[in-house]
């Protein structure tokens, strides 16, 4: 879809092709519905009343050709009790409206809810999360089908008062931010057997010829070993599919400390030698959603042009079993010279990305913050729509809640400063083990991060609940946690000035 805003006032003088608008319980009605019905002489009140519909939400009804109406559909949306609405009623609401698009192909749209009142939420972040909705709701991924679904219309957002500004930042970030969820969707949802670290990293290298201020640097297994990546190397030993870092820095500011993201990227993990069982085995080829995510955002911060400095890091692998693969009680050291016993190589997030955390402290680095599908004790933990949250830093921890609450794109911390939790992670032979069978599995896993994560500021977000989610049966990539990152990184262009 496109989005606009614009300001019409009725009754116009040209056909308008389609207009959305609300209706509430108890014939309690909008602004917008009193002058059209007005206009239609009570014909639009009339036919409510006869079909009995109240304005509840799920309540909808498409009317054609109102009497002294100049437009062909009018589309009333059922909004529930008036100043009783809600984010995630809101959501219901715009899902309802788009199912009905979806089955015409309108050319404009007039959209009057971006006015509605709703808790906690301010006319710039119901326009986002409208455009959010709406994007969700029309993905398909597509490239294997022989039908191709595209939905061109236009969505006129009618500015109602003169707040002119607001649609149009609010119009501008949420087509960025979906651009970047798009992308990341598209990456996330392709099989392994195409979506390999080497492909990722030439789709990272494209990125230099669609932006400006972006360069792009691989690094290969060759240069990996020069470095001592050990233990980023192990995890890829059973694959013929060779591990790749790629490195974007978007910098628009050299004087600005950059502000590092990290991405887990393995491409399939079948486990290793601890190999998985096969049910849902397929949906590990999700493991590469952190990396989806960064790549996603990049796109995004880089069509908005924001004055940061970011250097964006997708560390990419697959996790196999054969004879060349590592094994449990392997001891390895990383490029930290901290040693790790392996106790399953299933738990092999934390190795690709704690030699990362190493290598990144060369940027000196004002945040970091890593992006992995890490656990499944956090889904356990937290469920499918709400990320973890585990920091070294309570201002920085501070701000990633902060813009999820806004960007509704929810996080919850959990708390890695225990000494029982790093007791957990003792070895009788090295300095850590990978792993250990034990309780608080999505805390304990980010307190071996956070061996490596030292001398500056990080934060880790566990994805692994939220990265994808299931339509009849079938998975499918959200796109999350894009949309906090952003708003993160937008917020964080403010405390520059
Ligand atoms: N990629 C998985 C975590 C995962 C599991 C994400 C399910 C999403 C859904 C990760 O590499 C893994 O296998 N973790 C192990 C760690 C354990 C061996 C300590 C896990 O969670 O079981
Ligand atoms: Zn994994
Ligand atoms: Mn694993």
């Amino acid at each position: 879809m496109r989005y606009f805003a614009e300001k019409i006032v009725f009754p116009n003088k040209n056909t308008l092709d389609c207009i959305v608008i609300p209706i509430f319980e108890q014939y309690k009605f909008s602004k917008i519905f009193k002058k059209i019905n007005d206009i239609s002489n009570n014909y639009i009140l009339n036919i409510l009343e006869k079909n009995n519909i109240k304005g509840k939400i799920n309540q909808n009804i498409i009317l054609y050709k109102i009497p002294n109406v100049l437009c062909n559909t009018i589309i009333i949306v059922g909004c529930g009790i008036k100043n009783s609405l809600n984010r995630e009623k809101n959501k219901l609401i715009i899902n309802n409206i788009i199912n009905i698009i979806k089955k015409y192909s309108f050319k404009e749209i007039y959209w009057y809810l971006t006015d509605l009142k709703i808790d906690n939420c301010k006319l710039y972040w119901n326009i986002r999360d409208t455009i959010n909705i709406i994007e969700d709701n029309i993905y398909s991924f597509d490239k294997f089908k022989k039908q191709k679904l595209f939905f061109k219309s236009k969505i006129k957002f009618v500015i109602t008062d003169n707040n002119k500004n607001v649609y149009f930042s609010a119009i501008e970030h949420g087509k960025a931010i979906n651009l970047g969820i798009k992308k990341a969707k598209n990456i996330a949802n392709l099989p392994p057997n195409i979506c390999t670290p080497k492909y990722l990293s030439l789709k990272t290298e494209k990125l230099t010829k669609q932006y400006n201020n972006i360069s792009v640097e691989i690094i290969n297994e060759k240069m990996m070993q020069k470095i001592g990546m050990n233990a980023y190397l192990s995890v890829s030993k059973g694959s013929k599919n060779k591990p790749y870092i790629s490195i974007i820095k978007y910098q628009t500011n050299n004087k600005l400390q950059p502000i590092v993201l990290l991405g887990k990227g393995v491409t399939f993990d079948s486990g290793g030698i601890s190999l998985k069982p096969s049910k849902n085995m397929e949906d590990m080829k999700y493991d590469m959603c952190g990396a989806a995510a960064i790549y996603g955002t990049i796109h995004a911060i880089a069509k908005l042009n924001l004055s940061l400095n970011v250097i964006a890091i997708l560390a990419c692998g697959e996790n196999m079993p054969s004879s060349n693969a590592y094994r449990p009680s392997d001891v390895i050291k990383t490029m930290s010279g901290i040693t790790v016993e392996i106790k399953n190589t299933d738990a092999e997030g934390r190795l690709i990305l704690c030699d990362i955390l190493t290598y990144i402290k060369k940027y000196n680095p004002k945040y970091v913050i890593d992006i992995a599908t890490l656990t499944g004790a956090c889904v356990i933990a937290l469920g499918n729509n709400i990320s973890g949250l585990m920091s070294n830093n309570k201002r920085l921890s501070k701000k990633i809640i902060k813009a999820s609450l806004e960007a509704d794109d929810r996080v919850w911390e959990l708390p890695i400063n225990d000494k029982k939790y790093f007791d957990q992670l003792k070895s009788n032979i090295a300095h850590l083990v990978n792993s250990n069978n034990g309780v608080a599995g999505a805390i304990t896993a980010a307190c071996f991060l956070s061996k490596f994560a030292t001398k500056y500021k990080w934060a880790h977000i566990d994805i692994a609940g939220t990265a994808w989610y299931y339509v009849n049966n079938q998975a499918m990539a959200s796109g999350r946690p894009i949309n906090m990152l952003c708003q993160f990184l937008i917020n964080q262009t403010f405390h520059n000035k």
